[in-house]
């Protein structure tokens, strides 16, 4: 197939274009040339999607078979791509993320689970924000209807190349050694998906021609946070030691979830529906998710590739991970 990638060069979009390649697709990516290099065997086009002008040069006479969009982050852009590329290609498939739903963390989703009013018209430019990408999701269906779309609610990702940080600051805080504080309980249960197989499956619905909303990530309840440190210290070898800490006295301590211990979700109000997305119809569609062992050893391999990061870990703004003083102490504090 014909395939045009919109991003393609960080993370979720780079595992896109590894596994159509490997499939035998032509693939078109289409970034800025900021955020990473294309893949040998891609035709990169250069341009900034916000611009019309942009999306114009990369459109003339052409046609694709099917776009996918890692990159729509604001309704304005997933619009203007949508209107663009409607005359040139059948079905878009647009990653759209578990923020979309109004009730993400609250409550327990599916695919019917109501999406935040944000509408396909907001102005361009906006502040990053869970509900943009409702908006996302509208802008692309004034297009392209129901009967053209595929929307991919997308759980937290992990795996190689991941540009967020949040695995790759477990694991090197673990390859540090020692105590590492670990927050709350070991049985702690999460969904994570590896970016390659959110991108094996997005790819299979894509040849078959599938449209409509699946909520992407791996079962509820498939692993625990204690599972996650462990594989973590089995990947680095580490002589580490996860300090699990009563959440109480992390919050206490102001101790900043999701961010200051990376994909903590304490389990309270707010928080505690945050790993029960039901992504059984993904399954129904063939979705398999690999044990989560190989997501961290792979992930702990590209980053010894890698070697140290180069910018920060950020979570929009915010650096990820604790001041290791502060986790000094609050660690002594749990010694007694
Ligand atoms: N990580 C998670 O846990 C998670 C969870 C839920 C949903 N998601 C969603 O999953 C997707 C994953 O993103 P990713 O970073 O892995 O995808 P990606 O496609 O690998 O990277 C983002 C791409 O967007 C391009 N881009 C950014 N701004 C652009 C612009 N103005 N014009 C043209 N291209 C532009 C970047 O290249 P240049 O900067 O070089 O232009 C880059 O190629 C996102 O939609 C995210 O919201 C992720």
């Amino acid at each position: 197939m014909n395939i045009l990638i919109l991003g393609g060069s960080a993370f979720l979009g780079r595992a896109y274009v590894s596994e159509a390649l490997r499939r035998g697709h032509h693939v078109t990516t289409f970034n800025r040339g900021l955020s990473g290099a294309d893949q040998p065997g891609v035709e990169a086009v250069r341009g900034d999607r916000n611009l019309p002008a942009g999306l114009d040069r990369l459109i003339a006479d052409r046609r694709w078979d099917a776009v996918v969009d890692t990159a729509g982050q604001q309704p304005y852009a997933v619009g203007l791509a949508a209107r663009l590329l409607r005359p040139h290609t059948d079905h878009y498939t647009l990653v759209s993320s578990i923020h979309a739903f109004a009730d993400w963390g609250k409550l327990p989703l599916d695919e019917n689970s109501t999406t935040h009013p944000c509408p396909a018209d907001t102005p361009p430019d906006q502040p990053p924000g869970n509900h943009l990408k409702a908006g996302c999701e509208r802008a692309l269906l004034e297009s392209f209807g129901a009967d053209r779309s595929l929307i991919l609610n997308c759980g937290l990702l992990i795996g190689p190349h991941e540009n967020i940080g949040r695995l790759p600051w477990w694991l090197e805080r673990i390859a540090r050694g020692g105590k590492v504080l670990a927050p709350g309980a070991p049985s702690r249960a999460m969904q994570l998906i590896d970016a390659r197989d959110f991108a094996a499956f997005g790819l299979d619905l894509l040849e078959q021609g599938r449209t409509g909303r699946f909520i992407t990530t791996a079962p509820p309840g498939s692993t625990t946070f204690g599972e996650l440190l462990d594989a973590c210290v089995q990947a680095t070898g580490a002589a580490a030691e996860p300090v699990w800490t009563d959440e109480e006295v992390l919050l206490s301590a102001g101790v900043e979830p999701w961010t200051e211990l990376p994909i903590w979700a304490p389990d309270r109000p707010d928080w505690d529906a945050i790993w029960l997305a039901d992504s059984s119809r993904a399954r129904a569609a063939g979705l398999r998710c690999r044990p989560l062992s190989e997501t961290v050893r792979d992930t702990w391999a590209w980053l010894q590739e890698r070697g140290p990061a180069a910018q920060p870990y950020l979570q929009g703004r915010t650096p990820l991970g604790i001041d290791p003083e502060k986790e000094r102490s609050l660690l002594a504090k749990a010694a007694g």
